[in-house]
């Protein structure tokens, strides 16, 4: 099946750049990578997790207190992956996205986390443990993985070869 909305316009798209670059573009780009290799390997849609690991990221809040990073104020407020959920849903329907694709993906990025949620289990689906592991996987002790540094044209040419694949796996679906 042709996909409706591709990786390039969510990324060219001003609120990904504006959102997802405070987060950290190429923690989300290598997400998105991360997320795509182990959907193909575990039989899940590679499209829904190439998207939601874009966008995972993309309710950061900045924690400032007198112009540093204040992790304390962070751990203590934060809701990014509520925030993030309504943000990416909003625009994956504005964009054309299939309802019930930006749903699920929209799902994906609540529960990427579950560091603002009361203690217990859940059950994840296997979409949404492929977008947790992808991004835990790309973690780095102190949160350095939000501030590695990417170029605009290296972010795009990642986005496009993910793009390439992906319409060649959905090329051959139909
Ligand atoms: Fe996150
Ligand atoms: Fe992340």
């Amino acid at each position: 099946m042709a996909r409706k909305v591709t990786l390039e316009t969510l990324f060219r798209h001003p609120i990904v750049q504006k959102y997802v670059g405070r987060s950290g573009m190429d923690h989300a780009i290598t997400v998105a990578e991360k997320a795509f290799n182990i959907a193909i390997k575990s039989g899940v849609n590679p499209d829904l997790a190439a998207k939601a690991g874009l966008l995972h990221d993309i309710g950061h809040y900045q924690w400032y207190t007198n112009g540093k990073w204040d992790y304390q104020m962070y751990k203590q407020n934060d809701i990014h992956a509520i925030k993030g959920a309504a943000r990416a849903h909003k625009l994956l329907v504005r964009s054309g996205e299939d309802l019930e694709n930006a749903k699920e993906i929209a799902l994906a990025i609540l529960l990427h986390t579950d560091s603002y949620l009361p203690e217990g289990s859940l059950e994840l689906t296997p979409l949404q443990k492929v977008v947790a592991e992808a991004d835990t996987d790309d973690e780095e002790p102190g949160g350095k993985h939000h501030y590695r540094q990417i170029d605009q044209r290296t972010a795009l040419a990642r986005i496009q070869m993910l793009d390439k694949k992906l319409n060649a796996i959905s090329n051959t679906i139909i």
